[in-house]
């Protein structure tokens, strides 16, 4: 089996983070989401990836490139625009040939791998397996309705009036005949290839699609919401090290992870939560839920429930920080300069959630 991830796309639900950089880069628990879904396919014993990459590829390319890394071989295929998830499938035929295959989208976070979901299509004369699982809100994702025999029978792309709560997660297995559907549908509403249409094409063609119900966790990383919630979950399946150094003076809690070259001094660091390579926490407070990747300074100043990206700097903030998505090269910090007032630089898009004294 080959594997194809999809990390085209433009990601504008998460501006202005992706305005410069790709999505599927931002680490969760301090590991990129697209490393995790790289991880996540070598661990089911496949090593030939396709990576589908659009405006964004320099930059995964910089990170991911051959793969060797991780043991795998990378293809890249170069996606001109956004035009779908069944149009990416289109333009891979090439790499796929006539192989089976996994299809991971390059956002997704899945509890437990996907070994499980391999095994159960390698053994199967399946044409194709979706994976469900159930959602508060499936209008924000493919929707399945299945029969009282558990079979599909039918599928829709981000219903007003959702049949069921069973959405699809971004990860499907194909055999070949999958070529003949994307080939065969027609542009949705939204001018997109849709996967969702495709896969229902399978199914009105008769082929055989199989259901299979995940039960863990399971996050599409599209909003800043659902990061924090990622990180979250990532981070209490994380298990714990220190590698960095701890001073006698901080409390450092164990489930903590602090990687190498990091330096917590006279900090206080509750888990579980991580803090990443050549970081320095002075005088500070880490609280639970919390990344902070590499070459970070937090510096009298506290935190919790929040990502922190490279190389940016929280110093001496009067209140705490919490719920928030920081992203590269940020500085917040105290100004001593008159007039006493709030300075920003913000990006646009930016969020600013300001503790008010009246209100
Ligand atoms: O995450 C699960 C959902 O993913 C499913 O429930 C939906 O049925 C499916 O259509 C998809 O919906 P999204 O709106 O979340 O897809 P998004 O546009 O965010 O794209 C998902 C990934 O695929 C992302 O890493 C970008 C990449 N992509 C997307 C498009 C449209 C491409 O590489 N090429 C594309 O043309």
């Amino acid at each position: 089996m080959k594997g194809l991830i999809l990390s085209g796309g433009k990601g504008t639900r998460l501006y202005p983070l992706t305005y410069t950089s790709a999505k599927q880069l931002i680490p969760i628990a301090n590991r990129p989401v697209l490393v995790r879904v790289i991880e996540a396919i070598r661990d089911a014993g496949i090593t030939e990836i396709g990576l589908v990459v659009g405006d964004t590829a320099p930059e995964i390319e910089r990170v991911v490139k051959q793969g060797t890394q991780w043991g795998v071989n990378i293809t890249y295929i170069r996606q001109e625009s956004p035009l779908g998830l069944a149009h990416a499938v289109k333009i891979s035929q090439d790499f796929l040939g006539d192989e089976r295959f996994v299809m991971f989208l390059g956002d997704n976070v899945i509890q437990g791998g996907i070994s499980p979901l391999i095994g159960k299509f390698a053994e199967s004369g399946y044409n194709a397996q979706v994976v469900l699982t159930r959602v508060d809100q499936p209008q924000q994702y493919g929707v399945a309705e299945l029969g009282a025999d558990k079979r599909i029978i039918r599928l829709v792309e981000k219903p007003k009036d959702p049949p069921s709560d069973l959405a699809l997660v971004g990860i499907y297995m194909f055999d070949p005949h999958i070529f003949e559907a994307v080939n065969s549908i027609a542009p949705s509403w939204r001018g997109e290839l849709e996967i969702t249409d495709a896969i229902q094409w399978l199914i009105e063609h008769q082929y055989n699609v199989h259901p299979y119900i995940h039960t863990g966790w399971w996050i599409d990383t599209g909003r800043p919401g659902d990061m924090l919630t990622a990180n979250s979950l990532a981070l209490e399946e994380l298990t714990p090290v220190i590698e960095g150094y701890v001073d006698r003076e901080s409390e450092v809690d164990s489930r903590v992870t602090v990687e190498r070259g990091a330096e917590i001094i006279n900090s206080v660091v509750r888990g579980p939560a991580i803090i990443g390579q050549d970081t320095r926490l002075v005088n500070a407070y880490v609280g639970p839920f919390t990344s902070i990747y590499h070459h970070c300074l937090i510096e009298n100043a506290e935190i919790s429930r929040s990502i922190v990206l490279e190389y940016s700097q929280i110093c001496n903030v009067g209140h705490r920080i919490e719920d928030s998505l920081i992203g590269r090269h940020v500085v917040v910090q105290r100004s001593p300069m008159r007039p006493r007032a709030y300075k920003f630089t913000l990006g646009d898009h930016s969020q600013l959630g300001l503790v008010g004294e009246g209100a």
